[in-house]
């Protein structure tokens, strides 16, 4: 069976799985989307006459950065119920992760959607950034707004960027939309990046931690088949097996940033959190480019092919607010989906360990 999101959205739960400390959940798990009188359309992409480039999150312009701020400024000042908002946005990510949803439209009703551990892991973000820049785009009247990436595969970019953090004219990082409390205030910039984090500082120098992230994106992105780069199908019965990127580079950035003395490492650190901090989209977006880059590297690196993969389906709320079902095999070619990337060096591909 594909994994399929159901038609009726109102069979959501709350959120029962992977929140360690649930009494003290900060950001509650209680992570359905707002009720919806209709069935969700099956989406169709539609025209645009200008691709998105998304930009690296180091080479912002100034003004980038302000639009980018009032972008998430407006999508925070929303009510709490507009499935724009902020905080339904980062909700989706717990209802697709913490066992909100169940498979039992197709008649496994002892499987709960779960997008990670798997090969639904890059197409299922990839459609959540495509909603979401879509939603910030039409907040700010601006039908090409792009979200930059967080390019911590580059040395200059193996950092939090510096505009997630910045404290503003009055000095008061609170009125920065793009601050989030729960961070680990040890790993702020200009700390280099650990693409190998799992809660134990490395202890290595500049030189040599930017060294080991290199190679380690050598190992994740390099000389890797179809089943090995996505990983394995979700499969009831047998536990299924994510790819490289997602179990390594990507988590080691969610442990790395999220803060290690919140219950439940709020919010990078877990699944249930992790799309209120703004950052977790920036992140992603690299996620997302790593996809493209792996496909660019190689005409044998190919994406999956087999029905389950391609038909699998979820459930968002679009930009015009209408509920859709999208379809991994929609997503597989970006310039379709109306947005490509800025160039970025890929410096990696010399750093074979
Ligand atoms: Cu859905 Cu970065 O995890």
């Amino acid at each position: 069976y594909p994994i399929t999101a159901p038609d009726d959205i109102s069979q959501c739960v709350a959120a029962t799985t992977g929140v360690q400390d649930p009494d003290n959940a900060v950001r509650g798990v209680a992570c359905c989307p707002p009720a919806s009188s209709t069935a969700p359309k099956p989406y169709v992409l539609p025209q645009f006459s200008t691709l998105r480039i998304r930009p690296p999150a180091q080479r912002l312009t100034p003004e980038y950065v302000e639009k980018y701020k009032s972008a998430i400024a407006a999508m925070k000042a929303l009510p709490d119920d507009h499935p724009h908002s902020w905080k339904q946005q980062g909700k989706i990510h717990c209802a697709y992760c913490n066992g909100a949803y169940n498979q039992g439209m197709n008649g496994r009703s002892d499987l709960e959607i779960q997008v990670h551990n798997s090969s639904l892991f890059f197409p299922f973000h990839r459609w959540y950034l495509y909603f979401y820049e879509r939603i910030l785009g039409k907040l700010i009247n601006d039908q090409t707004f792009a979200l930059p990436y967080w390019n911590w595969d580059t040395p200059t970019g193996m950092m939090l960027p510096a505009m997630f953090e910045d404290p503003g004219p009055n000095g008061n990082p609170r009125t920065n939309p793009l601050f989030d409390p729960f961070r680990n205030v040890g790993h702020l910039p200009p700390t280099i990046l650990d693409l190998q984090y799992r809660g134990t500082e490395s202890g290595l120098n500049c030189v040599d931690q930017i060294n080991t992230n290199l190679s380690t994106m050598y190992n994740q992105m390099v000389n890797l088949s179809t089943d090995d780069f996505f990983g394995t199908n979700p499969d009831p019965d047998i536990a299924s097996r994510p790819g490289p990127i997602e179990s390594g580079a990507h988590t080691a950035v969610h442990i790395w940033v999220g803060n290690p003395r919140m219950p439940n490492r709020e919010d990078l650190g877990n699944f249930y959190s992790a799309g209120y901090d703004p950052a977790f989209y920036v992140h992603h977006g690299n996620v997302d480019r790593m996809w493209q880059i792996w496909r660019d590297l190689s005409p044998s690196n190919v994406d999956p092919s087999n029905t389950d993969w391609l038909n699998a389906s979820y459930v968002f709320y679009d930009e015009n607010e209408e509920l859709v079902r999208v379809y991994n095999k929609d997503c597989v070619d970006i310039k379709k989906m109306g947005y490509d990337f800025e160039r970025s060096r890929i410096p990696w591909i010399q750093s074979r360990p």
